[in-house]
């Protein structure tokens, strides 16, 4: 049970690691954050107390800073901050073989009930627990940037992870303010960037084959969809290239050793494509995005972000269905599968990536029979090597056999 929970030891001080302290300190949790170096520690306290402040100012805390710091403490020594702990997040880089040795030092010196979370955005879950001797209680708990701010966490249940531990993750997630979806299956990228690929990857796709450019395509998800950014401005914020051929580089690891990682050969022969025709090159050529000072647009400087000024007479070129057709297929292939809910799905798009409405929503209203033909016509036309990419998902085909095809018929993923 969640409010059995009451010491938490957060491993890794950096962007994740002090925001997820933080939270945790603020719903009462003693917290035990964990880094390589004291200069790490300070600065990750630096940034607790800066934003607790802002907090306090704005009047959202009802305590004072002094008693939530007072429920932190900092150590550079792993073991024994684990010693009696009820709950592990670990927010180490992104790396297989650092997320494993610190999974089975923790598994060493943690008292043999505590759960032991990981906020991989991406690495398999399921082999993270196997390098400890408790893989039922590892589960994932992956959250979004900034932690503080953001309301969903995505939580992952591994091959070994128990019903119980799943649960308590839930009601830890409650604890902590957020809203939790389930990812039912340790597969790339869960459930959130999962469905959410196929948006990019169709973007992508656009403008490898010269259908669009990226202000144009920008432009409609801007204006058209409403959408916070399109998504070569949002891969641009956050270092997607960069991201993209991490993901490259440690697939093949992963499925040699747990081959269920990637059921699906389509979505993996696509996005090494991509990877390799795009993200890998801009990668290498310092084209990562505002962090380079450059990437799909121009940024002031390394670091500097200024919002790429884009036209919005650009965003007549595409028409919205044009993308958003993928991205539906794409979500849709996680129900299919079996990794998330359609709520769950919608949830992620709205919540974490802040659409101004779910993926599936948008398909009721564009009309799902309408998305399926969009995919065939794309399937008909484009190169070989991209055409099974456009197969359209098992459910969108029966939902439009059965007359299931959204808003304009009263029925479609949802009832109207
Ligand atoms: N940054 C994001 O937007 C984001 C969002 C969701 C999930 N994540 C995931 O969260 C994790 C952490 O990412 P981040 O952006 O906070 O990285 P970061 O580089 O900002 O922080 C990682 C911290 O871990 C420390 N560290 C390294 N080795 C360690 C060890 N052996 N023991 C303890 N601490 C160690 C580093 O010194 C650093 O301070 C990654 O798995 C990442 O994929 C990141």
């Amino acid at each position: 049970m969640s409010s059995e929970i009451k010491v938490v030891a957060v491993i890794g001080a950096g962007i994740m690691g002090h925001g997820i302290t933080q939270v945790s300190a603020l719903a009462g949790c003693q917290v035990r954050m964990v880094d390589v170096s004291e200069d790490f520690l300070n600065s990750g306290v630096e940034k607790i107390k800066w934003s607790l402040g802002k907090l306090a100012e704005k009047k959202a805390i009802s305590e004072s800073m002094d008693s939530v710091m007072n429920r932190i403490a900092t150590t550079t020594k792993l073991a024994d901050a684990v010693k009696d702990i009820d709950y592990m997040i670990e927010a180490v880089p992104e790396n297989i073989e650092l997320k494993m040795e610190t999974f089975a030092e923790a598994d060493k010196n943690a008292p043999p009930d505590a759960i032991l979370a990981t906020n991989t955005s991406g690495l398999s879950v399921t082999m993270i627990s196997e390098a400890t001797k408790r893989p039922n209680k590892v589960v994932g708990m992956h959250w979004m940037n900034p932690p503080q701010m953001m309301p969903l966490i995505e939580v992952i249940k591994g091959k070994h992870t128990s019903d119980e531990t799943l649960k308590t993750t839930l009601d830890l997630c409650q604890r902590f303010g957020k809203q939790p979806v389930v990812a039912r299956k340790d597969i790339w990228f869960f459930l959130g960037a999962r469905s959410e690929m196929g948006w990019d990857t169709e973007a992508n796709l656009m403008w490898l084959r010269g259908e669009a450019k990226v202000e144009e395509i920008d432009a409609m998800a801007r204006y058209k969809l409403n959408l916070p950014m399109g998504p070569f401005e949002l891969a641009d914020l956050t270092g997607a290239v960069d991201i993209m051929k991490g993901a490259y580089t440690s697939i093949d690891k992963i499925l040699t050793k747990n081959p269920d990682f990637e059921p699906d050969p389509v979505r993996l022969y696509i996005l090494k494509r991509v990877a390799e025709l795009i993200s890998i090159p801009r990668s290498e050529e310092g084209k990562s995005g505002m962090k380079t000072g450059e990437g799909y647009y121009k940024y002031p400087g390394p670091g500097k972000y200024a919002r790429p000024e884009i036209a919005k007479e650009l965003a007549e070129k595409v028409a919205p269905i044009d993308v958003l057709a993928s991205a539906v297929n794409s979500a849709s292939r996680c129900v299919t599968e079996g990794v998330g809910s359609i709520e769950d799905t919608d949830k992620c798009f709205k919540l974490a990536f802040g659409w101004p409405k779910g993926v599936f929503e948008f398909a009721d209203e564009f009309g799902v029979h309408n998305i399926v033909n969009t995919l065939r016509e794309k399937k008909a036309r484009v190169p070989d090597w991209q055409k099974s990419f456009y197969e359209p998902d098992s459910l969108l085909v029966r939902m439009v056999e059965d007359g299931k095809i959204g808003k304009i018929v009263g029925e479609g993923f949802y009832k109207y």
